[in-house]
């Protein structure tokens, strides 16, 4: 099988890489190396000979045209990724995201091509909120919280018809999407456009929504997105750690290698056509949790510290239900949180020690008015 992978010079994109190298596919990648997350604008040595590269804007027609030929199946992983950059940067997210995403079914319904499958790399981030419990209601989605909520720093969403308090459980992938960011709104619309198109061109597609990835190979450098990178920086700098609200927010942390195994049941696994499946380690962590834990592989000296600041957009709990893809397609994560953040970090102390971009991405968004 000949795979294209967009954004195949990413992270995902390059782990991805090496393991369907060596499973015997041939591999190419149509990726821009953008700047925001490439400090080197190439793919390391050991790719170079193995794949064919296109550098050239997932944007670009007659690129995307000749990234098409011969090719079986796509992995779609390019995009635009920091939620609150996206907030500010509206029309370059939908163009990125949205926009690429139609012309690339456009180009499949108007001209000849051997594409068979399509696996779209979606985001947890579509549901907003998770899904929670309540005690009188049973199952509920609260919307987003709001900017009164969160200025009297009621962190946690109530719920929705009683106003009582509840509590979080796995997201399945049934939950109501409820976008809360427009980066979030982007990945939904590529969702729709692939499902619907592939359906009607009798292309099988699979959608992954994916948690919070995390391992070797992610950008160190795009302060936009990716928590555990811009922590990894400030703890080796000395810096202080600044962390959010009650850092009793959570996240689902999964490692890379675990996604990877997930793309690769759903591109070969016909059970996976027209299917949509949640990825991840299925575990709530708290931010401040996974903080410590990565002070402490990293043998930092400076503590975190609880700001009690906040972005809006933000949620504040959401974890993956893996019943769906345990079930139709046998996947299991393999990486447990210790071994992954021990694995991260040994990675990280190999890395140069990037600049930190985090002051100066909160500045932004104070001037904005969209942190506190
Ligand atoms: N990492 C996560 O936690 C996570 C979580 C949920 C979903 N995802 C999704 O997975 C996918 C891959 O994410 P990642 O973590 O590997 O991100 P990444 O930023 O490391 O990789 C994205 C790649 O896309 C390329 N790219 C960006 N804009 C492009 C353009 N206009 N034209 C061509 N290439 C472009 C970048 O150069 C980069 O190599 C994305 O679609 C993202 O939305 C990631
Ligand atoms: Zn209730």
């Amino acid at each position: 099988m000949n795979i294209l992978i967009t954004g195949g010079a990413g992270f995902i994109g390059q782990n991805l890489t090496y393991s369907l190298l060596k499973r015997g596919f041939k591999i190419r990648i149509l990726d821009n190396f953008s700047p925001q997350i490439h400090v080197i604008r190439d793919l390391p040595d050991d790719l170079v000979d193995q794949v064919e590269l296109i550098r050239a804007d997932v944007r670009d027609r007659a690129a995307l045209i000749q990234a098409l030929a011969d090719i079986d199946g796509i992995v779609h992983l390019a995009a635009e990724t920091g939620t609150a950059q996206s907030m500010y940067q509206i029309a370059h997210y939908n163009d990125v995201n949205s926009q690429a995403t139609a012309q690339l079914m456009d180009v499949l319904a108007n001209a000849p091509h051997s594409i068979k499958k399509i696996v779209l790399a979606s985001s947890r981030s579509i549901y907003g909120e998770g899904a929670y419990d309540c005690k009188v209601h049973g199952i509920v989605y609260p919307g987003a919280r709001s900017a009164v909520q969160l200025k009297s720093h009621q962190w946690d969403p109530v719920c929705p018809h009683c106003g009582d308090v509840i509590t979080a459980i796995p997201t399945p992938e049934v939950a109501r999407p409820s976008p809360a960011s427009i980066y979030a709104a982007t990945k939904y619309a590529q969702e729709d456009l692939i499902r619907i198109a592939g359906d009607s061109l009798g292309i099988g597609t699979t959608i992954l929504r994916f948690q919070n990835v995390y391992g070797a190979g992610q950008s160190l450098n795009n302060p936009y997105t990716g928590i555990l990178s811009i922590f990894s920086t400030r703890i080796r700098r000395g810096m202080s750690l600044p962390i959010f609200e009650d850092g009793q927010e959570s996240r689902d942390f999964v490692h890379v290698s675990d996604v990877v195994c997930a793309i690769e049941l759903a591109l070969l696994n016909d059970a996976a056509n027209g299917g949509t499946f949640n990825v991840g380690a299925g575990e709530p962590t708290s931010v401040l949790q996974i903080a410590n834990m990565l002070v402490d592989a990293l043998g930092g000296k400076v503590r975190p510290g609880v700001t009690a600041q906040y972005r809006l957009g933000d949620i504040r709990h959401c974890y993956a239900d893996l019943s769906e893809i345990r079930t139709k397609l046998k996947f299991e994560p393999q990486i447990s949180l210790i071994k992954g953040i021990e694995a991260f970090a040994s990675w990280v102390l190999s890395q140069p020690l990037p600049e930190d971009g985090l002051d100066k991405a909160n500045e932004e968004l104070k001037k904005r008015k969209m942190m506190s």
